[in-house]
């Protein structure tokens, strides 16, 4: 199948489930060529990448640039803080600065919900949306997705929880619409303050969803647990006592894990902060997918630039 016709990743609900199975089919031929001695290929030699994070990140920016270099194409990172935004200049000025100079596409990240939607409508250079303030974040969606089809075979129908800031996680709301559209059961759990109900109403892009506010009660069917960090880079006061609080009642702890199937598999976007929501033991133990999910993260990411600049008709494959 060729997604080409697909010019921005802004959102996961861009893909339909077939796409979105197609990459995720995609990502498996990419983890071989990840996993090879020599781990390049030619696809998108001639092809130029401009990472623009206006947040920071790790996971998300390497991991894009580790794909690409993979794929042969050049990398641009543009640092902010060196960039002309400290002069003032617009975010849609330096996006047609980006176009001027012939980049391929451009990967950002940037602490407004909607930024990566205002420069798809206003630039011809294809548009990654690597996170978006509280809205969005459609590539670990799809990583999320693979890491687990890859552990569970299957994500129609597996039980996921997922617990702790749902109401600033753009994680959470990606893998709502990810996991829902592909027929897993979601679980929200949480302190009632950071669980938007919107996604509970008789909303036709929410299904098989639900809240359940006693993590013990969450976790006892649980095919995938996954905790997510508490923005407080986006909150507003009031939504939390404090993190003490918050981690005596939402951690997931060892003691938590044991409620749930002995084969229950830990997931957590990152970055993490141990302690709060994750206990360490956890973080790093054998039901823990975190690393993989980070290693996962390169191969999806080479198969979505893939399926977005590659032009020539069958993948080359050779080193
Ligand atoms: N998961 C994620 O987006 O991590 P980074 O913020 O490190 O990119």
């Amino acid at each position: 199948m060729n997604l080409q016709t697909k010019k921005h990743l802004l959102d996961i609900d861009c893909y339909s489930k077939e796409e979105i199975f197609q990459i995720l089919n995609d990502s498996k031929i990419m983890m071989e060529i990840l996993n090879r001695k020599v781990k390049k290929i030619p696809t998108l030699r001639g092809k130029t990448i401009v990472t623009l994070f206006y947040e920071p990140s790790t996971r998300t920016r390497i991991s894009f640039e580790q794909a690409a270099k993979i794929l042969n194409a050049d990398v641009i990172n543009i640092s902010i803080k060196e960039s002309s935004s400290n002069k003032g200049e617009s975010l849609l000025n330096t996006v047609l600065t980006i176009q001027s100079i012939k980049a391929d596409i451009i990967i950002i990240r940037h602490p407004h919900s909607g930024a990566p939607y205002f420069l798809a409508k206003n630039s011809e250079v294809p548009i990654i949306n690597a996170g978006d303030g509280s809205h969005a974040h459609p590539t670990q969606s799809l990583l999320d997705l693979y890491t687990i089809q890859n552990n569970l075979g299957k994500i129609e129908n597996i039980n996921i929880v997922m617990v702790g800031d749902i109401l600033y996680s753009r994680v959470a709301r990606s893998n709502i619409l990810a996991f829902s559209k592909l027929g897993a059961n979601i679980t929200l759990c949480g302190p009632n303050t950071l669980i938007p109900h919107e996604f509970l109403s008789n909303n036709h892009l929410y299904k098989n969803i639900k809240f359940e506010p006693s993590l013990k009660k969450a976790v006892k069917n649980a095919d995938v647990i996954m905790p997510l960090r508490i923005q407080l880079e986006r909150q507003s006061t009031g939504h939390l006592p404090n993190l003490q609080e918050y981690s005596k009642q939402w951690c997931i702890t060892s003691d938590i894990v044991s409620i749930s199937k002995q084969d229950v598999k830990i997931l957590h976007p990152g970055p993490m902060n141990e302690g709060i929501e994750i206990s360490s033991d956890v973080a790093h133990g054998p039901k823990s997918l975190i690393s993989e999910q980070v290693t996962n993260g390169v191969a999806v990411r080479m198969a979505l630039l893939y399926s977005m600049l590659n032009t020539e008709p069958n993948m080359n494959l050779e080193e």
